[in-house]
């Protein structure tokens, strides 16, 4: 899992947008479903778009898939988009809110056209049905 920009202020950043677990809660939870079920799941965050495509490559041989929320980069970047286009595994990409139906900038979803699946605006329950579908 790679959370990018902002995203290590889960729980005193945008509460309305954003929930109130912090992204240790958010990491901890996940992992111990992983952990459930007989994967590892490695959790990074990064608020540089360079190191979160490091981070997509550093860690492709040892991945089953990917569960990303590229943060603002989502809506930006093309960098992160063509690193994700060379990733051969299942990548799910998830925003905690309804980027839809936010400014007009959060609408273009440039690095969700290169993932296999998208899930917007569930909150954390969104990380959790990436996990599954990955696992599955
Ligand atoms: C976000 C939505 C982005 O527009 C925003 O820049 C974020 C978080 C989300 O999870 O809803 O940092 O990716």
């Amino acid at each position: 899992m790679i959370n990018g920009p902002n995203l290590n202020w889960l729980g005193k950043r945008e509460e309305n947008h954003y929930g109130k677990s912090s992204l240790k809660e958010l990491e901890d939870e996940l992992s111990e479903i992983a952990r459930d079920q007989g994967y590892e799941l490695l959790s990074f965050q990064t608020n540089s778009e360079g190191e979160f495509i490091d981070l997509l490559q550093k860690n492709y041989n040892q991945a089953s898939g990917y569960i990303i929320n590229p943060g603002a980069y989502s809506h930006t970047s093309l960098a992160i988009m063509d690193a994700l286009l060379s990733i051969d595994k299942k990548v799910i990409e998830v925003h905690l809110s309804n980027v839809t139906a936010r400014e007009e900038i959060r609408q273009k979803l440039l690095t969700a056209s290169a993932c296999d699946g998208i899930i917007i605006g569930l909150g954390k329950k969104g990380y959790k049905l990436a996990l599954e579908s990955i696992i599955n």
